[in-house]
Parts: structure tokens; C-alpha cells; sequence
């Protein structure tokens, strides 16, 4: 079995949900690790949480929204530490909006946190991997990218996107001993509906019934190291929501009748 302990593992979207407690169990394991986020207050309460199970803990806080930034850091970042073992691009933001009200500034800026910053940080790491003959790298998708649903038309988006990318790059990466697994959670107990965005770029603001009943964030984080570490291309992690992906791909008429009627929060 794959262990994490003393390599050197970089988590984006580690101050919350879903990334927090993929840090902590990292952590528990004795991964060395550098944890990012955009809100350094946040980040630093996760790292701290973290310095109590391992010995390297390192914060790096910055915006996925600016390709700058993202940029700078990841040079920064590979400068610093040299190869990193395992990526796991993972923060992002969901959408409460529908097409006709949002303007396409949103619909980039969605993109850009979803979509491109995984593409940049994915090929920063990526040159490091292949000279060390292994590696391990990981997107967080959603089932909103395996079907559309009202209010998520840029999420979705950028997370069919997700699968278009990382399933080219499996295939491109095997032969150099480079694993990527994609996570496609369903409603997952974390703050994701409190950051979403609506039409304007304001916070939803609610805490959806959707997110408050779904699986708790710990559990969706053990099984994704699980799927990393047994090299599985994609992990399906949710409850019943999940039923929709397998509904769609068996019976598509059926799933194109029954999405409208979906609660999208
Ligand atoms: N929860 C679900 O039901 C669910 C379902 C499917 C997929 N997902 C995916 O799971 C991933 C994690 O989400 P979560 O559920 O754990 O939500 P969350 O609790 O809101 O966490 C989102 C993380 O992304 C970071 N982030 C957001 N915008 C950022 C930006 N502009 N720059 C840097 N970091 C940014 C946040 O950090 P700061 O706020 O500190 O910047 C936070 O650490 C996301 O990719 C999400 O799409 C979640």
C-alpha cells in the first residue's frame, strides 16, 4: 500500500471542508505539507491542527481566482521544496446563479478558481514528477461534472472540464509512473454553499439543505486517499446523489426528464 508519511504533499482548499480534513488526515499519516488557501487567518488555524500530528507543516496562502498568482506561487513553491510527491488541487468555489442573469465576468472567474488554477499548479509540479520517475496527482471534480443542474451552468463547466484535462494527462503520465485520480463528490456536509457565488459575485450566504444532510467531510476525505492511494482514475463519493450519475449513463432519457426537477440547493 502507497504511503504518504514523511513525502511531501501540496493541498489546495486546505483551510475548509473537504481539503481541511484531506490536511489533517495527510497529517495523521505523517506527510510533510504545504497547505494553501486564500484566507491566511483560516489557514493558519488548519496548519496548527496539523503541527500536531507531523513535523513539516508550511503555509501558503494565495488567490486561485488571480492566474498571477497562482503562477508566482507555484514557482515559488517548486523553487523552494523541489519535487512534490502529491498534489491534490482541490479549492474551489460553487455557483447560485442562472445563465440568463450572470455575466460572463462570473462565469471566467469561476473558471479560473474551478478550472485553470489546477491546470497551472498541475503543470508547475509536473516537469519535478517526471524527472523523479513518480508521483501522484488529484483534482477535485463533482458530480456537477458528470451532468448539468439549475444555478451551476460555470460550475459545471469548469468541472467537466476537470475530467477532459485530467483524463488526458492519465494517460500521458503512466509511462512516467505519475498517477491522477479525479474525486467526484455529491453533497458533502462543508461551507461550499455559504462561498458560492451569485449573479453579481456576492456569497450565497446559506448554509443548503443539500450541503447540511450530506456525507460528513472526514468521511469523503478517507475515501479519497484511499482512491489516490490505490491509484484509481476516479472515485464516486456521496449518498443516493451519486445514483444520478449511473441514471444518467444507463437511461439518459429518463435522467434528461428528472434533472429539471432537482433541488439545486
Ligand atoms: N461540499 C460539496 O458538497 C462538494 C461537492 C462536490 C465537489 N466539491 C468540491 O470540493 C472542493 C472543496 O470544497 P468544500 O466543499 O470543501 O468547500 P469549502 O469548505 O467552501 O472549501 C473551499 C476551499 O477552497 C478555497 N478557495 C475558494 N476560493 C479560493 C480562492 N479564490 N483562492 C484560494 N482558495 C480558494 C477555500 O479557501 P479560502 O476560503 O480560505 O480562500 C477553501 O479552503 C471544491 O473544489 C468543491 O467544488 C464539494
Amino acid at each position: 500500500m502507497v504511503s504518504f508519511k514523511n513525502r511531501l504533499v501540496w493541498i489546495t482548499g486546505a483551510s475548509s471542508g473537504i481539503g481541511r480534513e484531506l490536511a489533517l488526515l495527510l497529517a495523521e499519516e505523517g506527510a510533510h505539507l504545504i497547505l494553501s488557501s486564500n484566507d491566511p487567518k483560516e489557514l493558519s488555524k488548519v496548519a496548527d491542527e496539523c503541527r500536531e500530528f507531523t513535523s513539516f507543516c508550511q503555509e501558503y496562502p494565495f488567490d486561485l481566482s488571480k492566474p498571477e498568482e497562482v503562477n508566482s506561487t507555484a514557482e515559488t513553491v517548486v523553487n523552494t521544496f523541489g519535487n512534490i510527491y502529491l498534489l491534490i488541487n482541490n479549492g474551489g468555489i460553487s455557483q447560485r446563479s442562472l445563465v440568463k442573469d450572470t455575466p460572463v465576468e462570473i462565469d471566467r472567474r469561476i473558471m479560473e478558481i474551478d478550472y485553470f488554477s489546477y491546470v497551472i499548479l498541475t503543470k508547475a509540479v509536473l516537469p519535478g514528477m517526471i524527472e523523479a520517475g513518480e508521483g501522484f496527482i488529484a483534482a477535485t471534480s463533482s458530480i456537477s461534472g458528470k451532468f448539468g443542474f439549475p444555478l451551476r451552468s460555470a460550475y459545471a463547466a469548469a468541472k467537466h472540464a476537470i475530467q477532459g484535462f485530467f483524463e488526458t494527462l492519465r494517460a500521458e503520465a503512466k509511462p512516467h509512473n505519475i498517477s491522477v485520480t479525479i474525486a467526484y463528490p455529491g453533497r458533502i456536509q462543508t461551507n461550499i454553499s455559504l462561498h458560492a457565488i451569485d449573479s453579481k459575485g456576492n456569497k450565497h450566504g446559506v448554509m443548503d439543505p443539500g450541503q447540511q444532510n450530506g456525507m460528513p467531510a472526514r468521511e469523503c476525505a478517507k475515501r479519497y486517499i484511499r482512491a489516490i492511494k490505490k491509484r484509481k482514475p476516479e472515485v464516486y463519493i456521496g449518498k443516493s446523489e451519486i445514483l444520478m450519475v449511473h441514471i444518467k449513463r444507463l437511461f439518459p432519457r429518463l435522467f434528461f426528464r428528472i434533472v429539471t426537477k432537482i433541488k439545486p440547493t
